[in-house]
């Protein structure tokens, strides 16, 4: 199974990725994952994404792309994966489709911003793990402190107010044309036309995991192409 989990800022595209990982054995490929670990690396690709990254704004295409076909073809991705992030601009998904890789489902969460910019503002984060937890509504079972290895959590850089507020109106200047892209596979004549699920990101990790279990169980007992 070949997923793009789609969404703005804070949705809970990472959080569900955690579920199907267990659920489905996919791996999860997060852009912002490996930016990030790019960035704590200080290597050459964290060093020209940092600046964008701090500001809100989206890392340059040609960085992004590379980065996520090299990741693909490796051995752990034959069976499935679940892309996390990505794409986020229509050069994006154009090079996928142009470098032949099909997908299957494409799902998108939606939410309202004020609940969008709740979740980012509680979210505290295990930067070596990438594991995430919510102050409020997924807290840690001690606080401040990471479950598995009793390591400290942290709050993101663009998590902070001003730079949430800037990655939800980035998202939604490319959402768009994305969900139209996606959407209209069928009727751009495509041959492999991935499935188009919406679900309301409303309910609690386990309502919206439910909803999103139910719509990928579908598919894999009856595959469309
Ligand atoms: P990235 O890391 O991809 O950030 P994002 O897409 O903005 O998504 P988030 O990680 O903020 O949110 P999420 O939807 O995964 O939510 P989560 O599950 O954590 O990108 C960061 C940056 O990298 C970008 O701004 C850009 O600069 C760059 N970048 C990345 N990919 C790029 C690309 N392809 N092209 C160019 N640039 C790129 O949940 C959020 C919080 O809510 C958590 O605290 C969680 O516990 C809580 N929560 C989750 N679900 C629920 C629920 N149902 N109820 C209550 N709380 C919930």
């Amino acid at each position: 199974m070949r997923l793009i989990l789609l969404g703005p800022p804070g949705v809970g595209k990472g959080t569900q990725a955690g579920f199907i990982i267990e659920r489905y054995g996919i791996p999860q490929i997060s852009t912002g994952d490996m930016l990030r670990t790019a960035v704590s690396q200080g290597n050459a690709l964290g060093l020209q994404a940092k600046s964008h990254m701090d500001r809100g704004g989206l890392v340059p295409d040609d960085l992004i792309i590379d980065l996520v076909r090299d990741r693909i073809r490796q051995p752990d991705c034959s069976a499935g994966f679940q892309l996390d992030g990505f794409p986020r601009t229509i050069p994006q998904a154009e090079a996928m489709t142009a470098a032949g890789i099909n997908i299957d489902i494409v799902v998108e969460f939606r939410l309202d911003d004020e609940e969008l910019l709740e979740r980012s503002g509680g979210r505290l984060v295990h930067p070596p793990s990438g594991r995430t937890y919510h102050a409020l509504f997924n807290p840690p079972r001690a606080a401040g402190k990471d479950d598995v290895t009793g390591e400290g959590l942290v709050q993101r850089k663009d998590d902070q107010a001003d730079t949430a507020k800037k990655r939800l109106e980035v998202y939604k200047r490319h959402a768009g044309a994305l969900v139209d892209y996606y959407s209209q596979c069928a009727a751009r004549g495509q041959s492999h036309v991935p499935r188009y699920i919406r679900i309301s990101a409303a309910g609690s990790l386990q309502e919206v995991r439910g909803q999103l279990f139910a719509a990928l169980d579908e598919y894999s007992t009856t595959p469309m192409n």
